[in-house]
């Protein structure tokens, strides 16, 4: 009987344990998804993989990892210069947006953990840093 209810009661009590960055990084995630479906997916599509010859692709290829903070960067201010990935070169410009540091935090911490990325959490104190790079 005392071992039924144990395992009626593990689960809660895992929940309940969860630690709180793993809360957090949900969070993220979810609120950033949200967010790249709303300001990115038109272009770059749900599934990251561009559109046609207008619209790079961000899933597979390592762009976002090797121009790691650039990509912060663009985000904030657009990009006006012709991109080659995978063989392919895209002349359109992209503007920039008036997100916040923290969906700008988002939006990475999405994008880093989808389509074979597994970054983990981008906190917004980070994306705060690298911004503040930015030129
Ligand atoms: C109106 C279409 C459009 C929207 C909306 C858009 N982009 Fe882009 N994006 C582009 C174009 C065009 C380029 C190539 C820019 C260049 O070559 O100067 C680009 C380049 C990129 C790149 C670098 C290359 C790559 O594919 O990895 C990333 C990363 C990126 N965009 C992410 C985003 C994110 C995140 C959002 C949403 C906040 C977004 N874009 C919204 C059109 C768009």
């Amino acid at each position: 009987m005392s071992r039924y209810l144990l395992a009626l009661l593990l689960p809660v009590v895992m929940i309940g344990c969860t630690p709180p960055e793993k809360v957090k990084y949900e969070r993220y995630r979810v609120a950033g998804e949200r967010l790249y479906q709303q300001y990115c997916a038109n272009c770059h599509m749900m599934d990251g993989s561009g559109f046609q010859k207008l619209y790079p692709p961000i899933s597979g290829t390592n762009w976002i990892i090797d121009n790691y903070e650039e990509t912060f960067c663009l985000i904030k201010n657009g990009m006006n210069e012709p991109l080659t990935i995978n063989g392919e070169t895209y002349t359109l410009s992209m503007s920039g947006t008036k997100l916040t540091p923290l969906e700008i935090a988002e939006i990475a911490t999405f994008m880093y953990n989808s389509w074979g990325f597994e970054k983990g959490l981008i906190d917004v104190a980070e994306a705060e840093a690298i911004l503040d790079d930015c030129e």
